[in-house]
């Protein structure tokens, strides 16, 4: 198996699980180290009891991740001929969107014995419900928002704070939500500065002299006007051409200051929330996640990603893992209940 893209909570909790139902199964399980780059390098470490003994509650990856691209790398074959080379009969890639996509490209068009796992804190991958590592970035963002409570009214100030996500709001949503947010802006709605500052301003007047806002990372700064900015901190591109998204939260709080004239900070919650230990939902989403995809490569179905669909494990085709799954808009409406 191999890891791959950005790290998220619960990564080693799928290793240990793959590790130990392969060896209950009479397989040999081996780690791929840094994605696809360990495939076409036939870099790769042993799994046994012993090296995923302790790893359940680690979060990171002990394989290691990359964004290293077969087909950008010229590198096609060289994967295509490790499993010959080096003996595999299967192939688990866990990873987002965009790994999903280059093990779609690899069992699809070069016929590899490939399975994907979906992982993600942004819970935006198409053919699942929920992707470990979102449950642990939500508990930071709504751990965060609870000590901003106090700091935030003790000074009378309107806090914004900037959550990950990418251009999906299940962060900001969920997060905000469980925080008790005043105000969510996320990517999939373009709520005016007007329409917060109003909120905001409502809440002075019932003698609530502070408020919490919550933003996407990928929500625009849009006006009354009609005017929509796209707010970015720099022109900055990441290893797979994705835009790197900041800034809106900075942005946000200055436009608030200004119309409602109360102090206003911005807090960016960053990389704290793909850090540290999975929760126990994480923990036991990645394990069955970890024990299908195991049962998959053992009956040789290839090409598919394992999924939640409800409360039950199941599994897609990877060629229906496209775009982006943004969030359910009567959440927000719920959300809004809560707001002013
Ligand atoms: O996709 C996970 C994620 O954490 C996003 O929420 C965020 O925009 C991005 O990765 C950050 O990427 P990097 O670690 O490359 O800065």
């Amino acid at each position: 198996m191999l890891t791959a893209g950005g790290d998220c909570p619960g990564l080693n909790a799928v290793i240990r699980a793959v590790t130990r139902s392969a060896t209950a199964g009479g397989d040999e399980a081996v780690g791929i180290m840094r994605g696809y780059r360990g495939l076409a390098e036939s870099d790769y470490m042993k799994l046994d009891q012993r090296a995923v003994s302790g790893i359940l509650p680690l979060g990171g990856t002990i394989l290691r991740t990359s964004s290293f691209e077969p087909l950008a790398e010229n590198a096609v074959e060289a994967v295509a001929t490790a499993f010959e080379r080096d003996g595999l009969d299967a192939v688990i890639a866990i990873g987002g969107e965009h790994t999903m996509e280059i093990t779609r490209m690899l069992h699809d068009e070069h016929g590899l014995p490939l399975i994907g796992v979906p992982k993600t804190i942004d819970n935006d991958i198409v053919g699942t419900d929920f992707t470990f590592g979102f449950d642990t970035a939500v508990h930071v963002v709504m751990e965060a928002i609870d000590r901003l409570h106090t700091t935030a009214q003790s000074h009378d100030r309107v806090m914004v704070v900037e959550v990950m996500g990418r251009n999906a709001g299940w962060i900001a949503l969920y997060g905000g939500l469980a925080g008790g947010a005043d105000g969510i802006v996320i990517p999939e709605v373009d709520t005016t500065c007007e329409e917060l500052a109003k909120a905001v301003t409502q809440r002075h007047d019932r003698g609530k002299d502070f408020s919490i806002i919550v933003v996407a990372e990928g929500a625009n700064l849009a006006f009354a006007s009609g005017e929509v900015r796209h707010v970015r901190v720099n022109e900055e591109t990441d290893e797979y051409g994705y835009e790197r998204l900041g800034g809106i939260g900075a942005a946000l709080s200055k436009e608030l200051e200004r119309m409602t004239g109360y102090e206003a900070r911005n807090v960016v919650l960053g990389h704290i929330q793909r850090g540290g230990s999975p929760t126990a939902h994480d923990r036991i989403l990645a394990t069955r996640y970890g024990a299908q995809a195991y049962e998959l490569a053992a009956a040789r179905e290839f090409g598919r990603m394992v999924a939640l669909h409800g409360s039950e494990i199941t599994s897609v085709q990877l060629s229906d893992v496209r775009g982006i799954k943004t969030v359910d808009l009567e959440l927000l409406e719920i959300a809004k209940r809560f707001f002013a």
